[in-house]
């Protein structure tokens, strides 16, 4: 199977799977796990942040952040299509008791305008926005890289607000390779930030949230609070360490070959390349009848291609280590053989 519904499909590399078959355990609970520990020090070295916490997923680490940097009832300010508000089951409300405050973005970032719009004076009706959030990549955004200037004046001026700030990095690494600039400098601005192990990577399990020391003691209670503390986790920790030191020097190739793809499907008649591809996602949009979107799924996984919805007229593909450059030919091969049997 070509697997293009997402980078998360990733199955553990053989280096991976032989690290995790030999490393070093203890009980992680009791801070004996010298793998984890070692990879939590890779981290905050790597993000240039005092201190990093394995969490088992990216809603895990993202959910401690919230936990950790707010209180209940106060308010967090989210772009509207962030996965943070769109896909984690609205944990923010129900486990942060937060209420969110959405403001759309274009290429999946505000303007400091709408910021300062978005944030309401302290006045006795209001509820206390303390957190800021913004995601880089942007998922729903098509795997776009925030403009850092923008993060950079809007970051500033949420703090100088009293705001703290956190950064779904989940695809930070694809940013940084994408924009040429190291995740730490893209990182800078943000008291916290979560990133993937688990995506691009390929580690089978595991995100990090990494951030200063007291943060960082503070999120590991809450880890505790909702199961997250892992006993013999060096395991999947040994993949991590993979991950960053080897996956993490690959990316580029997902992102030429998704170029590639987006290149070539958009000469297509009837297909569209909506988003502007930088990394490894493509939204593609049908712009005529030869065929629904359902039609073209069931065509392709006939052919032992899978990718996904994300409207009526909408695909995503999503490119990654587990996706060769003849993989990339026979999706286009295989789409131009079903448009002619289509239009037949
Ligand atoms: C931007 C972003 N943040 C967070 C997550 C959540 O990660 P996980 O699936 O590990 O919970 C995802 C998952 O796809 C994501 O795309």
């Amino acid at each position: 199977m070509i697997d293009l519904r997402s980078d998360t499909v990733t199955k553990p590399t053989d280096l991976m799977r032989k690290t995790m078959a030999e490393s070093v355990v203890g009980d992680d609970v009791y801070r004996e796990d010298p793998t984890v520990k070692k990879l939590e020090e890779l981290a905050s070295n790597i993000f240039k942040k005092e201190a990093a916490l394995f969490v088992a997923s990216g809603t895990m680490g993202n959910l401690i952040a919230l936990l950790t940097h707010t209180r209940p009832g106060d308010e967090i300010i989210l772009e509207a299509e962030s996965h943070i508000y769109y896909y984690e089951v609205g944990g923010l409300g129900r486990l942060g008791g937060l209420i969110p405050q959405l403001i759309p973005g274009k290429d999946g970032i505000f303007s400091i305008e709408q910021l300062k719009k978005a944030l309401r004076p302290d006045d006795i009706h209001f509820p206390k926005a303390t957190l800021l959030c913004l995601e880089n990549t942007h998922n729903r955004a098509g795997g776009r890289v925030l403009d850092q200037e923008k993060v950079k004046e809007i970051v500033s001026f949420a703090k100088q607000q009293g705001l703290r700030t956190h950064l779904d990095g989940a695809r930070i690494f694809n940013a940084a390779v994408a924009s040429n600039t190291d995740v730490s400098t893209l990182c800078e601005p943000f008291d916290s930030v979560m990133f993937c192990l688990s995506k691009g990577l390929a580690a089978p399990i595991g995100s990090v949230l990494v951030g200063n020391q007291d943060f960082i003691d503070r999120a590991r209670k809450y880890r505790k609070m909702l199961g997250g503390g892992m006993r013999q986790a060096g395991v999947i920790a040994a993949a991590g360490l993979v991950a960053l030191e080897v996956m993490t020097k690959r990316l580029g190739e997902d992102h030429r070959n998704a170029q590639l793809l987006a290149t070539k499907l958009d000469e297509i008649d009837g297909f569209q390349v909506v988003n502007h591809v930088e990394t490894n996602i493509i939204v593609l949009e049908l712009t005529n009848n030869d065929f629904t979107v359902q039609d073209l799924l069931t065509g392709w996984r006939q052919n032992g291609i899978l990718a996904s919805s994300v409207s009526e007229k909408r695909i995503r593909l999503v490119t990654h280590y587990q996706v060769s450059d003849s993989d990339i030919e026979k999706v286009i091969r295989v789409t131009k053989e079903l448009i002619l049997q289509a239009r037949r």
